[in-house]
């Protein structure tokens, strides 16, 4: 088996190779003069099995991927994982005259296996030209929090549609969960309701799959601390961090924030390989 990093997810797919004692497959990324990608996969593999591995966090991402896809069409089985999907939030017509985002990119990805990582919205995977699979990171997120020392430790999801990830982080750690509702006000503002938390000189994890603009951690860290929190630490999947999430975040009272290398940053303290590596073994 051959492992394809491409050029948003090379750290991941070392780590996946590392960890499987897979062969690495080297690859060249770069522009012709009028911008458009060239990519050339500089091992041979040809009649080989191969795993490309690449998150789609900009349009020119999934190009790369796209064109990855492309130059292993000599493979003998093909594996495509995409730990972080973008486009994955426009899941529905929200408006009339909008795409279906989503079911518009999963369409273009064509593979024997497809893996994602915490989409959004697993129906998505209906989509995919291939076998589609969605694969959890929170229970190596929950790993990490049990290694830190907390003060009664809280999971908390910021609303419902993320209780599962809270649920699935507080598993094997035994800690308590719950969730707040929020209202999505626009594409930057949210409100978070109150709820009668006893979250008083606790530390909280508030999980969540993506943070983005970082409008819906900033406001339920704010909430929490308000309601007397020791201390809140933000973790999420995907650390999207577009613009100034980060600042708000910790101007909002963030102790720390904890994410997974799908997107790699800075943030990126926890690696999702071990579940990716246990997908594809
Ligand atoms: C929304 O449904 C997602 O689960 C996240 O809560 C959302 O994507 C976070 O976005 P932002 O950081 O922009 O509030």
């Amino acid at each position: 088996m051959n492992i394809i990093g491409g050029h948003a997810s090379q750290l991941l797919a070392a780590r996946v190779s590392e960890l499987l004692k897979y062969k690495l497959l080297i690859s060249e990324f770069k522009r012709f003069p009028d911008g458009e990608q060239y990519i050339r996969i500089l091992d041979e593999f040809a009649g080989d099995s191969v795993t490309i591995i690449q998150s789609t966090v900009t349009d020119s991402d999934l190009v790369s991927l796209l064109l990855l896809i492309e130059a292993c069409s000599e493979a003998s089985e093909l594996n495509v994982i995409i730990p972080y999907m973008g486009y994955a939030r426009q899941d529905k017509r929200f408006k009339s005259g909008e795409p279906i985002s989503a079911h518009a990119v999963a369409r273009t990805v064509k593979a024997d296996n497809i893996y994602t990582i915490n989409i959004h919205d697993p129906d998505i995977l209906d989509h995919f030209d291939g076998n589609a699979v969605n694969l959890d990171a929170t229970p190596v997120i929950g790993k990490y929090i049990k290694n830190l020392v907390l003060v009664k430790p809280i999971i908390i999801a910021p609303d419902d549609g993320a209780i599962g990830l809270a649920r699935n982080a507080s598993r094997d750690l035994g800690l308590e969960y719950d969730y707040l509702e929020k209202t999505r006000l626009s594409g930057e503002e949210v409100t978070i309701q109150p709820k009668n938390l006893d979250v008083k000189g606790r530390d909280v994890i508030i999980i969540d799959d993506i943070i983005s603009t970082g409008g819906t951690m900033a406001e339920t860290i704010s909430l929490l601390r308000k309601q007397g929190a020791h201390s809140v630490y933000a973790a999420c999947v995907h650390p999207v961090l577009s613009n100034n999430a980060v600042l708000k975040l910790f101007r909002a009272g963030a102790r720390g924030i904890i994410a997974t290398d799908t997107i790699d940053k800075g943030v990126s303290v926890v690696s999702a390989a071990p579940v990716i590596a246990k997908a594809i073994k």
